[in-house]
């Protein structure tokens, strides 16, 4: 028998994304994005993103399916995110993602968008090793899970209590005076900067504190803090200074805490995804920090570890695979969904 062919639904945020696999094998990844509408109000608007999703849904449908070569009719199963993310962008993709299901009378399976940040991993590196830990790390969450089954069991370990990493990237650089999304001219910046020129604060990292927990809303004032003296002294900001130094403590703290809860749990398999995975820094220190704790660091390409529907359908194909149980036709979107 042929492996099923899934077509995977991505609405969570910003990304209209639809995905197809067959397997664990991508065959098409179609987005449009809304990105450029939200960039004069230096962060994403839920009321624009829900429009942008509206209208971009049907044409991406069938990009998609152009794309994978294949008919309506050959689509074995339908994923949706259900949560977490922004509810009315969320409700968009579910729409879209029952009447699909049901047009086609295929099963429906809501997913865990964070779950799917872990799974599209097997596109890329084939089968995931279990029990694995995963660092996501974007602009809506920055999360350590660990994942001993993808496909009926992962768990968090911790979670960021203030700001997402990338919204912290996206803060520092509206302060420096480059544009959204910040972490793309942070990183290039960054390359021009020395990483040791200012010691911007590491957010919980004392003996006491949560140790898988993350906080980025401390570093983001201090480097606001910083900047305005300068600017007040009439002084010059070094802005590639900043960034490398912000980008440091930001790398530092992710993967020492990673390479931490790796150790505690006896893991030897660490997954990143999110967007802010694509950052360079981020992933020379990973690699070098697992390198010496003996840890597989796994890294999805950048076009996978943003937000995208190829993600959605890799966890939706596990779930076939694996006989869970499809979702009821009342699925409904968790903008807080727990792992
Ligand atoms: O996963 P993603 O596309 O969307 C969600 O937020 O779910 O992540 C977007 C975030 C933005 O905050 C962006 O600034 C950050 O990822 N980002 C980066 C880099 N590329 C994107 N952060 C740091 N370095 C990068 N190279
Ligand atoms: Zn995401």
């Amino acid at each position: 028998m042929t492996e099923p062919l899934v077509v995977g639904f991505e609405t969570s945020c910003d990304e209209t994304g639809v995905g197809v696999v067959r397997g664990q094998t991508l065959l098409a990844d179609a987005l449009a994005t809304s990105v450029g509408e939200h960039e004069r109000f230096g962060g994403v608007v839920p009321e624009i993103a829900s429009r942008a999703h509206l209208e971009a849904m049907i044409p991406t449908v069938h990009r998609a399916l152009a794309g994978a070569g294949v008919a309506a009719s050959d689509v074995d199963a339908v994923a949706v995110t259900a949560g977490p993310g922004l509810t009315g962008a969320l409700l968009v993709g579910l729409a879209a993602a029952k009447a699909y299901a049901l047009a086609l009378d295929v099963p429906l399976y809501g997913v865990n968008h964070l779950a799917a940040h872990v799974a599209v991993d097997e596109l890329q590196h084939g089968r995931l090793a279990e029990p694995s830990l995963a660092l996501l790390v974007s602009g809506g969450h920055s999360s350590l899970l660990l994942v001993p089954d993808l496909s009926r069991e992962v768990t968090s370990l911790g979670r960021t209590v203030d700001d997402a990493a990338g919204e912290a990237f996206d803060k520092v650089a509206r302060v420096l005076g480059l544009p959204f999304p910040g972490g793309p001219p942070i990183d290039r910046a960054a390359r021009e900067g020395d990483p040791t020129a200012i010691g911007f604060p590491r957010g919980l990292t004392g003996p006491r504190d949560a140790p898988y927990d993350f906080s980025f809303s401390g570093l983001k004032t201090a480097v606001a803090r910083w900047v305005e003296a300068r600017q007040r002294a009439g002084e010059p900001v070094p802005v590639a200074d900043v960034a490398a130094s912000f980008q440091e403590a930001v790398a530092d703290v992710l993967t020492a805490k990673a390479v931490r809860a790796c150790r505690d749990h006896g893991v030897d398999h660490l997954v990143l995804g999110g967007g802010v995975a694509a950052n360079s820094r981020l992933r020379a220190l990973a690699e070098e920090r697992c390198a010496a704790a003996g840890i597989v660091l796994r890294v999805p390409r950048p076009g996978l570890c943003t937000d995208n529907g190829a993600m959605v359908a890799a966890l939706g194909s596990r779930l076939v695979e694996a006989g869970v149980e499809p979702s009821a036709p009342e699925l409904g979107a968790d903008s807080s969904l727990p792992i």
